[in-house]
């Protein structure tokens, strides 16, 4: 800092180490500069930047991808969303590392993932979607686009149930745990059907009410859905989950003894009862994406709580039921009275 200030009348001595300092500095700022730039590809499939032009080939097909945001169910909507929708415009799909991190312990997922530092040196078109299907998204401009919202429709990927079904295997080890449990709760029963019940609480039971003018599942829904598959078949089992454990085990009559509290309610690792529920052969959800996925890869029957919000409800703008469920589910009509009765009184 001296030298920066030194008088022309310096000797040279003095003039030499500045020039000597300063060609280092240089240096140093080039080999940091390139070494950023040429970050090794690490992880698996990582590729590099496309700035860096000798790695891009004639045909390249740019890079898709989404934002990764919200928990499992938004995340694996996300990425169903993005598969169907880079495939229909006929370029190529990558994931976050963010995604790849909440997706990959549970699924066979096949997308390759961006690392972080070509994540940031790509000129992204963010692109935002609503929650169904239009016919813009099959003309979607760009080389590098950013899909982004919270997109989980099947109206964006249900064409292509067997590719986004295989997406979404599970490892073996997860599997083999959830049907080893699954087998333990079968006990003298020789014809078991499993139905999955996911009870959606959690935050849900304050914002539905103050944000979205709806409610949560209430005690009555619960009985009629599970009173549905008691009369369609043999010997039910109910394998209950829930980010509310405790709620459910007062509200839900397990007296017949074909109810059981399943769910860990781990809400930061919902890999396990996630996994319960796809490997049984039915489903109830309530609200929210995780039910929804349950449902879409368990296969059988879901029932699911309909009409959840009053009809002026702004949940409305952004979500369609008609493209959240798919046509062959069974709706049962929530109680909306508690909030009649919120807004009279
Ligand atoms: C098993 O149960 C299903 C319905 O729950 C029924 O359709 C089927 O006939 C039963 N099979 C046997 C062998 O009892
Ligand atoms: C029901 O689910 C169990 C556990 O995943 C499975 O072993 C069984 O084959 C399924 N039954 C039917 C009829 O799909
Ligand atoms: C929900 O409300 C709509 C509009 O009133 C109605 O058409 C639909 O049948 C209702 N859903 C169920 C499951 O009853």
């Amino acid at each position: 800092i001296h030298s920066l200030q030194a008088p022309s009348s310096l000797p040279s001595a003095s003039f030499c180490i500045l020039f000597i300092f300063l060609y280092l500095l240089t240096v140093l700022g080039i080999t940091l500069f390139l070494q950023l730039q040429s970050q090794s590809p690490s992880q698996g499939q990582r590729i590099s930047s496309p700035s860096d032009q000798q790695q891009l080939s004639p045909t390249d097909q740019g890079i898709w991808t989404v934002n990764s945001i919200g928990r499992l169910g938004n995340q694996m909507g996300e990425y169903a969303t993005l598969y169907a929708l880079a495939k229909m415009n006929g370029h190529q799909a990558y994931i976050l590392p963010e995604m790849h991190q909440q997706l990959a312990p549970l699924f066979r997922i096949t997308l390759p993932v961006l690392s972080s530092d070509v994540v940031q040196n790509i000129p992204w078109k963010d692109y935002e979607l609503h929650d169904w299907m239009s016919e813009e998204y099959r003309h979607i401009e760009g080389k590098y686009v950013r899909l982004t919202g919270y997109p989980c429709s099947w109206t964006f990927y249900h064409h292509l149930r067997q590719e986004i079904l295989q997406e979404f295997s599970f490892h073996d080890h997860v599997k083999e745990e959830a049907n080893r449990y699954l087998a333990g709760l079968r006990g003298q029963r020789r014809n078991v059907t499993y139905v999955g019940v996911h009870i959606r609480r959690g935050d849900y039971v304050r914002v539905m009410p103050q944000v979205w003018k709806g409610v949560v599942a209430d005690k009555a829904y619960l009985e009629k859905a599970m009173g549905y598959f008691r009369a369609k078949y043999q010997e039910p089992v109910f394998v209950v989950t829930s980010n509310g454990m405790e709620w459910c085990r007062e509200n839900i009559d397990a007296s017949r003894g074909d109810v059981y509290f399943s769910g860990d309610g781990e809400e930061s690792s919902p890999g396990r009862d996630f996994a319960l529920l796809a490997h049984c052969n039915h489903t109830i959800m309530t609200i929210g994406t995780f039910g929804i996925w349950a449902g879409y890869l368990a296969g059988g029957e879901t029932v699911y709580l309909a009409n959840y919000t009053l009809p002026d409800s702004p949940f409305l703008k952004i979500f369609k039921p008609e493209a959240a469920f798919l046509p062959e589910w069974i709706g049962i009509n929530a109680d909306l009275s508690p909030l009649q009765s919120e807004t009279s009184g």
